[in-house]
């Protein structure tokens, strides 16, 4: 059916038991050398559950003489579905330039010149080795790959644009990484985008997903406008774009009020500046005037020293607790005080517990937000998770000449009883995040280890013994369920513990051909769902 589809396990099952043996003592060095063939690979973003992965320069030429080889995976029980958003290889016959994928039962490729190459694999692994290769060549721009496990069936590539779709409504899957993808968007998400623009890449910009995890999209299909204002959000610079027929919006669940409006809302800050104007009057720049609809000069800092202890803060009280997903802010809006934050952190508490700081999902490091790149443009980040507090301070880390800050947060009020929004310490200091996004994030994916004991004890203990018996009856039934469901159709869980073992048993367990298909199985029941993202804002 496909070009260059091979049954990989074929010549496993000739060569028996010895090759066992042999595979047994090359496993190990081999995929440490795999590891190290990156001199090829260009961007490339992996979340659990997603990805984007290019050559070395796209979409520029690739380089002579280069190899990528790299091992993606998605949660095991999971299949791979690859999606490639371009492949432009100069070669014909893909001796020395090519791509290739390899699971462990399966080959897909070579892939190369002007073969025609499927746009999406469904994979039957939840692992599979990307081969990259390039001879010498005078051009191409080589591959964009993105990935998916089959709990996105619509999965698209960073470089889709809503132009490519006819439908006035849709819901699509972005994966990890389409932020730093070569390809322009314009206009913003309050007035819509231009139906030019890259679909995903927006999506970040409007702060409906989070690029390090890629999430579900909701777009709707407007009828154009005359003019697309960009600006610079989620470290995204959309452009100014001109009349189109079209443009789109991405739905939200409404969360994107302004809350700096509130008239009980209280500024502070670490200090504050006095300058004096031509009159020889003196100028304030207190922390009340750092809303963003006011006019006038905005807070600026007292002190204007160099940039190497950031110790100034700005710090808004919104009186009560409230569920904050962004943030707007421009610098001292007056031309002749060329003052701007370029960068900050974001600290919150509530009343009675400790100031934290805002970390990435990824990395849990403090996350440092792209602020502001002149005096007078409004630069937007959002909160995913959003920050769930009453106070809030906005910690400059670099900055122009002078910190000088206005802000706006955006956000909604905590509705009373929607536990989805319950504001929960976790035990580590990492960020604040709802319940709903507690559960999403922090589960790492259907293994063993998650097991519902361990929240079940701490709520039970001070409960009767009754019903800790009846929740642990619960809990023991629900891991047994889990672990039944996961069994399959993949083999034992123990099995697929190590990766080495897998490489070496599926040559022999699993030797019929997998095609690769355009339509997805139905596989509700084998996966659970994860959805990274309750997309919280689209402003
Ligand atoms: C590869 O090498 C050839 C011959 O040396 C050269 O003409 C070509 O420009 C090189 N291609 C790239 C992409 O550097
Ligand atoms: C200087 O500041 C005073 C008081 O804020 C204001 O009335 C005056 O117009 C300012 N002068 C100039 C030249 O901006
Ligand atoms: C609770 O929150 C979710 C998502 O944030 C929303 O869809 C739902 O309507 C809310 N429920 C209530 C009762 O407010
Ligand atoms: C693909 O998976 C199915 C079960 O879902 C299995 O029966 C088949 O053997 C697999 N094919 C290969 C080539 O591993």
């Amino acid at each position: 059916m496909v070009p260059g589809a091979r049954g990989g396990g074929a010549l496993a099952r000739a060569a028996g038991p010895g090759l066992l043996a042999l595979l047994l003592t090359v496993c190990a060095p081999l995929r440490l050398q795999a590891e190290e063939l990156g001199d090829g690979c260009g961007h490339l973003v992996t979340y659990q559950d997603s990805g984007t992965m290019t050559s070395k320069n796209y979409p520029g030429t690739y380089p002579n003489h280069t190899v990528c080889e790299k091992t993606i995976t998605v949660p095991k029980g999971k299949r791979l579905i690859l999606r490639l958003g371009d492949l432009d290889i100069e070669s014909q016959t893909c001796a020395s330039d090519y791509l290739l994928f390899t699971s462990s039962s399966d080959q897909y490729g070579p892939y190369c010149g002007s073969m025609t190459v499927p746009r999406e694999l469904l994979l039957n692994t939840s692992e599979v080795t990307v081969r990259f290769e390039s001879g010498s060549h005078i051009s191409g721009r080589g591959f964009l790959l993105t990935y998916a496990s089959s709990d996105h069936p619509d999965l698209i590539t960073c470089l889709e644009r809503a132009s490519h779709y006819l439908k006035t409504e849709y819901s699509k899957f972005c994966p990890a990484g389409c932020r730093d993808v070569a390809g322009d968007i314009s206009g913003n998400m309050v007035d819509g985008y231009r139906d030019t623009s890259l679909l995903c890449k927006a999506a970040v910009h409007a702060g409906i997903i989070a690029d390090e995890l890629g999430g579900q999209i909701s777009v709707l299909q407007r009828k154009g406008i005359s003019r697309y204002e960009g600006i610079l959000a989620n470290g995204v610079l959309s452009r100014d774009g001109s009349l189109s027929d079209k443009r789109f919006l991405f739905t939200s669940n409404g969360c994107s009020r302004s809350l700096s409006l509130d008239p009980d809302g209280q500024i502070r800050a670490s200090s504050s500046w006095q300058s004096v104007n031509e009159s020889g009057d003196q100028v304030h720049w207190s922390p009340g005037q750092a809303r963003l609809q006011d006019q006038g000069p905005s807070w600026a800092s007292g002190d204007s020293s160099s940039n190497h202890k950031p110790r100034e803060w700005l710090e808004i009280d919104l009186g009560e607790k409230k569920k904050i997903t962004g943030i707007r802010t421009t610098g001292s809006t007056q031309s002749n005080f060329n003052f701007y934050v370029k960068s900050f952190v974001m600290n919150f508490k509530n009343s009675n517990s400790k100031w934290k700081t805002y970390k990435g999902i990824v990395n849990n490091e403090e996350k440092v937000f792209q602020g502001n790149s002149n005096f007078r443009d409004p630069v937007q980040n959002n909160f995913i998770p959003p920050i769930v507090a009453r106070y809030v301070r906005v910690v400059p880390q670099t900055w122009h000449q002078r910190i000088a800050l206005k802000v706006e947060l955006i956000g909604c009020q905590i509705t009373q009883g929607n536990d989805s929004l319950v504001w929960r310490k976790t035990s580590q200091s990492t960020s604040v995040s709802t319940k709903k996004e507690d559960e999403t994030i922090t589960r790492p994916v259907p293994s063993g280890e998650t097991s519902p004991g361990v929240n079940i004890t701490t709520v039970a203990i001070p409960l009767v013994l009754l019903v800790v018996l009846v929740f642990a009856g619960m809990g023991i039934f629900a891991a047994f369920r889990k672990k039944k469901k996961k069994g399959s159709p993949y083999g034992s869980a123990e099995a697929q513990k190590t990766d080495c073992w897998k490489q070496i048993k599926y040559p022999f367990a699993r030797h019929q051909s997998a095609e690769f298909t355009i339509s997805y199985d139905n596989e509700k029941e084998m996966t659970q769902k994860l959805d990274l993202i309750t997309s919280d804002m689209a402003g």
